[in-house]
């Protein structure tokens, strides 16, 4: 989980039993080898490391002007120079640099989102001799990614919190719940299908794997662990009504992500003509995010949460997970 988590949360869940994991997406090659050192140190179970596979998209300047036109207001509110409105790229893909790295730590699992990196990389990462997962939100997906490499096939429902994963179709309307998408994905390939979106107790777990997962995938249920670096701001909308009231919006990076709902998302969102293309979004809404979050406020923050933030809790990870997997008959340790 991006943003909200570290090598900390990785380690504890590794350490439980769990397959702990590492997200790479917003770390700097230098950040990324500092985090591979402290899992190494921290624990000698499996662990994923998980990086994002988009392809970065040119700078649009009239699509920049667009965005920077739409948050203008909020600048002038906040005390903010528009005339400084940043913009680039908001996250890194998987690339060259991060394969180089990776030969050196030789990670157990690798998990991508947004399909799979250039077929070259891909190639590189399995000579390590890893695991490759990523997710799938449509049964055209899970085929692609079977047919494209995959090992694990994610199958990510339209609750889970986040980014979105899809990468063939655009189109929300293709989107499905996690207990419609999984039977069809586990139908339609021959790799095992982890479950993923709305996972949160293990009743939860239990349905998935009733509805032939091989194995779950959960985030939002983890977001106010004790090894969780989630911020107090994101933190306290969790535990607030607001936690039932969660949206897809692009407007936080230019893809559609679930996020509870906020100041930003419900007046220009929370799907709005205005972001540029993922990831190119991010850098201009950033200034506005750390200054009302430097005033108390997540009005512009991105405060990703699944639909089911009731059960999260304040726990260490290992209780955490040692709960979701309760009702199953055999723990693998
Ligand atoms: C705060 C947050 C950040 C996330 N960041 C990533 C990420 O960096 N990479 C990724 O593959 N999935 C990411 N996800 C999606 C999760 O991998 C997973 O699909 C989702 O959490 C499952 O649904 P749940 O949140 O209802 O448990 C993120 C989810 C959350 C809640």
């Amino acid at each position: 989980m991006a943003g909200v988590q570290t090598s900390a949360l990785c380690n504890a869940v590794s350490n439980a039993g769990g397959l702990g994991s590492l997200p790479c997406a917003m770390l700097t090659s230098e950040q990324l080898r500092a985090e591979l050192l402290a899992i190494k140190a921290g624990t000698n179970k499996p662990y994923n490391v998980n990086f994002f596979a988009h392809t970065p998209p040119e700078i649009d300047a009239a699509r920049n002007l667009k965005w920077k036109s739409a948050l203008a207001p909020y600048y002038h509110e906040l005390g903010l120079n528009v005339d400084e409105f940043p913009s680039g790229q908001g996250r890194t893909p998987f690339n060259a640099e991060s394969a180089e790295l990776l030969e050196e730590f030789k990670p157990p699992v690798v998990s991508f989102h947004f399909g799979l990196p250039r077929p070259e990389l891909l190639k590189r990462v399995k000579a390590m001799g890893a695991q490759i997962m990523s997710s799938a939100t449509t049964v055209e997906e899970a085929l692609w990614l079977q047919a494209n490499g995959c090992d694990f096939i994610i199958a990510q429902g339209l609750e889970a919190g986040g980014h979105r994963g899809h990468f063939l179709n655009h189109d929300l309307n293709l989107q499905m719940g996690t207990f419609a998408l999984l039977p069809q994905v586990v139908k339609a390939v021959n790799v095992p299908v982890i479950a993923a979106g709305g996972i949160a107790t293990a009743e939860g777990v239990a349905a998935a794997m009733a509805l032939g997962a091989s194995a779950v995938q959960v985030g939002t249920a983890y977001m106010l662990a004790d090894e969780c670096s989630t911020s107090a701001i994101h933190r306290k909308a969790l535990q607030s009504e607001a936690a039932r009231h969660t949206a897809l919006t692009n407007l936080f990076s230019g893809r559609p992500a679930r996020g509870i709902v906020n100041r930003v998302m419900r007046e220009l969102g929370p799907l709005s003509e205005f972001p540029p293309e993922f990831p190119l979004a991010t850098p201009g809404i950033a200034p506005l995010r750390a200054k009302a979050e430097s005033m108390g406020s997540g009005d512009f923050s991105p405060l990703w949460a699944g639909q089911n933030a009731s059960a999260c809790r304040e726990a260490g990870a290992a209780l955490i997970t040692r709960e979701l997997v309760s009702t199953l008959t055999t723990v693998r340790d």
